[in-house]
């Protein structure tokens, strides 16, 4: 093990847990985090695919896990997801788990954005609670939560979504000040579009994914620590750059909206 993986393992570790780890960016998470060191516990609806995963992370780097089929939606869970992991020492939450409807805001039932809420904000702000109170308490830890580069801005057919990865962009950025004199690394990722598994099957009438997953962790990870968020991928920095700094909010709001209606409208 290298010194820098050492120093990751000994802030971080022993044990993770990556809420949504099934596939695509969940996937890559587990697949970094064990890549250095850390055991991991994977949260996912489909204990299938959460048990063949476990497999492969303990044959290719040797670590344990323990998977956990549960659904983020249900109120109930992150408890039952605190209790079921209380016997191992965690020293990182990953909250990757996101549910987005796509459509018209009017033309969805009312439970389905509720839903959305329960998995993208409910969940991610309970376990952050609970974790964040058990890392302060050890003096270390790390919180990634997953945000989008939808967050800084309203966009049509993608409204409830943004407004749920603003929730994840600004509570990550107000713990890692809160947090960062406890010991505690909090970081929110604001991917653009990737090319992970969903995003494909939402089938985008143009694919706009200038990154993988691989790539999104990769660059994620090194910034735990040293920022309250990040945006993945050059090209989505300089976009990032240009809509926040010299388009007036209006504009960005219709230019998003188009490019959303652009690739969803039917
Ligand atoms: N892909 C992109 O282009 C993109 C862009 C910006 C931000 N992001 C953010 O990055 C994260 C991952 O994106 P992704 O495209 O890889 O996501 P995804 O494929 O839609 O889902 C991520 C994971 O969450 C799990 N999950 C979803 N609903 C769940 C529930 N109710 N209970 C438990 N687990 C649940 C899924 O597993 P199961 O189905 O097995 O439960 C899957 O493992 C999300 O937070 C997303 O908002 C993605």
């Amino acid at each position: 093990m290298s010194r820098e993986q050492e120093r990751f393992r000994q802030r971080y570790g022993p044990w993770a847990v990556v809420a949504g780890a099934s596939e695509g960016l969940g996937a890559a998470w587990a697949e970094h985090l064990a890549a250095r060191g850390l055991n991991i516990a994977l949260i996912a609806r489909r204990q299938a695919m959460l048990d063949e995963l476990a497999a492969r992370l303990a044959q290719q780097h040797g670590v344990e896990t323990r998977s956990l089929a549960l659904d983020l939606s249900d109120p109930s869970t992150p408890d039952a997801a605190l209790a079921a992991t209380a016997d191992l020492d965690i020293g990182m939450l990953v909250y990757n788990a996101a549910r987005s409807v796509i459509g018209p805001f009017l033309e969805r039932p009312l439970d389905d954005h509720l839903t959305e809420i329960a998995v993208n904000v409910r969940a991610p702000l309970t376990l952050s609670y609970a974790f964040g109170q058990r890392f302060v308490q050890r003096g270390r830890g790390g919180i990634i939560l997953l945000s989008s580069l939808s967050a800084t801005m309203g966009s049509a057919y993608i409204a409830d979504y943004a407004a749920t990865k603003a929730y994840n962009l600004v509570l990550a950025e107000g713990l890692w000040d809160e947090l960062r004199g406890k010991g505690v690394d909090v970081l929110a990722c604001c991917p653009g579009a990737v090319s992970a598994p969903n995003y494909v099957a939402s089938a985008p009438k143009r694919s706009q994914a200038t990154t993988t997953p691989d790539l999104v962790v990769g660059q994620t990870l090194q910034q735990l620590g040293h920022r309250p968020s990040f945006i993945p991928g050059r090209s989505n920095q300089v976009a990032a750059f240009f809509l926040r700094r010299l388009v007036p909010r209006r504009m960005i709001v219709r230019i998003m909206g188009n490019v959303t209606r652009g690739m969803y409208a039917k």
